[in-house]
């Protein structure tokens, strides 16, 4: 586990404001934050659809929106769920998402809620053990 410091705080903070400013009730209620190497934040919300398997994750378009900025090395990654009245609490990535997270880098961090402190920080590779390898 590492270790929380100030940015992943701001990191944090970055999710709720998107899934703030965006929530829309049956839509979007997801917010997801990706902080690249470099130290710059890409914050996206979920895109739920009227089809239910066709919603795509915050975190897949939060990694999308860097990517089409340019970036291509993550640090750190979270995602927040609206309650739908202003607030939002940490929510661990699906698995699709740790996949897609992976796939984008190994190194990568998460943080997951936590009962005692804002947020708990592993490794992607924590959240995905024994990953599917073609070779
Ligand atoms: N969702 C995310 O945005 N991120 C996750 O890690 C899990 C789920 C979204 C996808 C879908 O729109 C809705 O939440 C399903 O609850």
């Amino acid at each position: 586990m590492s270790k929380l410091d100030h940015r992943d705080v701001e990191l944090i903070e970055s999710a709720k404001e998107i899934i703030q400013a965006r929530y829309r009730e049956g839509w979007h209620h997801v917010g997801a934050a990706v902080r690249t190497k470099s130290g710059k934040i890409y914050a996206a919300v979920n895109l739920e659809a009227y089809i239910g398997r066709v919603a795509v994750c915050a975190e897949a378009i939060a990694l999308g929106k860097a990517i089409s900025e340019g970036e291509d090395e993550f640090d750190t990654i979270v995602a927040v769920l609206s309650d739908g009245q202003g607030d939002a609490r940490l929510v661990s990535p699906c698995g699709i998402c740790r996949e897609l997270i992976s796939d984008y880098g190994k190194e990568v961090h998460v943080l997951l809620p936590d009962d005692t402190k804002p947020a708990r920080k592993i490794g992607i590779m924590e959240l995905l053990p024994q990953k599917y390898q073609r070779e």
